[in-house]
């Protein structure tokens, strides 16, 4: 059916790939390119088995110019960004000048601010109208799977969803002191940052992992979650018509908070560069460069994710609750395509949303979130490709 250019060669990455070819009638062929190329090769040896023609190349991202070029030498169908958020924009120029779909899995965050928002992407809406291509914005899990959730809960149990609750919850064990499950940058730069939700209209600021509850999860049991900002709650305050308040909540061990605690306090998390030995070097940087990189936690984790949404609202004017959710299995991830759960709970929303493109389900012309699309062929590739969920329509409440 056609052809998908995938940049970036991390752990999302490597996912992606193995779900396109296990899917060789819609990804007929993939070139897969990332800064080095040789993550690239591994990503392809490590594929067994498929239809699927995979090229590999070497691409900077950062640098429209070449990815236009490498754009016109493949010719594909589709750009699916699993690289870096700080390559959003440059990747969707190259789109714009070559009349190809986009698709990513985190919003645009300039490198020099810890700061993502929706509205640098939001700006090429026009522009991606008139070229009458399609940008999906956030297609992971989180964003991704929880705005898909919501567009369902909205389309089938409610007649208003006042509030949203998504928990996202990983009970995981990789057996080492301290490590991030996705890039250790991102992900750092996500936690330390302020808390933020939505409320009747306004954006409430919290401290760092200042609010704490304890929620007891399907599968996994009672954990503490903490209030963070996460991205989609941008996307569905504005989608999701009469919200009246969204939170995100996020696990976090003990073991890991107090790491994190230590690093922050010498100052290892920052991302103002200092002179070291006559070398600028930017602390964060240097602390991933020194963790365990994501990519290689697979094979070591033990235990499950759980993640959903939790709505609160009306139907034919009666008060309604419903929770859905997956479970998900760090070792079977690991069996299956040679990834732990983070990065495959991402990596096959990446793959169905690029499916749903180049099967024409999701191809109108403009930028969008993943909550403005239909969600119920989603929600069937969801039980399909290794994420089913599972629905409560009694759940506990977080208060
Ligand atoms: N929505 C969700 O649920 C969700 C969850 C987790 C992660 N994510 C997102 O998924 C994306 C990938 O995450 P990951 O854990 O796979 O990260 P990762 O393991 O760090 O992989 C990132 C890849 O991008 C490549 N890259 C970086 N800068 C590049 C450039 N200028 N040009 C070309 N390639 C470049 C890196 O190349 P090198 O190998 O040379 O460094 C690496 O191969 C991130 O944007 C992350 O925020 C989304």
């Amino acid at each position: 059916m056609g052809k998908a250019l995938i940049i970036g060669a991390g752990g999302v990455s490597n996912v992606v790939v193995h779900k396109c070819c296990q899917h060789s009638d819609i990804f007929e062929e993939i070139c897969l390119a990332s800064r080095t190329k040789s993550k690239c090769d591994a990503i392809k040896e490590s594929v067994k088995n498929t239809k699927t023609v995979i090229t590999t190349a070497q691409v900077d991202a950062d640098n429209t110019d070449e990815v236009i070029a490498l754009i016109h030498s493949f010719q594909p169908d589709i750009v699916i960004n699993v690289a870096l958020p700080y390559q959003d924009l440059t990747i969707m120029d190259a789109c714009l000048a070559t009349g190809v779909d986009y698709l990513d899995t985190a919003n645009y965050e300039p490198i020099d601010i810890p700061k993502f928002e929706y509205k640098w992407q939001w700006a090429y809406k026009e522009k991606f109208e008139k070229a009458g291509i399609t940008a999906l914005l956030g297609s992971g899990f989180d964003p991704g799977v929880t705005g898909v959730f919501s567009a369902y809960a909205m389309k089938h149990y409610f007649d208003e969803i006042e509030e949203i609750d998504i928990v996202d919850a990983n009970a995981g064990d990789h057996g080492y002191p301290f490590a991030t499950n996705f890039n250790p940058e991102i992900n750092i730069r996500e936690i330390t940052a302020k808390g933020r939700f939505y409320k009747e209209g306004q954006w409430i600021e919290t401290e760092p992992l200042s609010e704490k509850r304890t929620y007891d999860l399907d599968e996994i049991g009672p954990k503490n979650i903490y209030l963070l900002y996460h991205e989609e709650l941008e996307s569905l305050a504005v989608h999701i018509k009469g919200i009246k308040k969204i939170r995100f909540w996020m696990t976090f061990s003990d073991n890991y908070l107090n790491h994190l605690q230590v690093l922050q306090n010498v100052g290892i998390t920052s991302i103002e560069p200092i002179l070291y030995e006559g070398q600028e070097i930017v602390p964060l940087q240097f602390l991933k460069a020194l963790l365990p990189d994501p990519a290689s936690l697979g094979p070591r984790t033990k235990g499950k994710t759980n993640i959903g949404c939790i709505f609160k609202g009306t139907k034919n004017g009666e008060p309604k609750t419903y929770y859905v959710y997956n479970v998900c299995d760090h070792e079977e991830c690991y069996k299956e395509v040679g990834s732990q759960a983070i990065s495959y709970t991402t990596g096959v929303p990446a793959m169905i949303g690029a499916m749903m493109i180049l099967k024409g389900l999701w191809k109108k012309p403009g930028v969008y979130n993943i909550e403005e699309f239909d969600p119920d062929p989603f929600m069937d590739e969801l039980n399909k490709c290794g994420l089913p969920w599972k629905e409560n329509f009694n759940p506990t409440l977080i208060d």
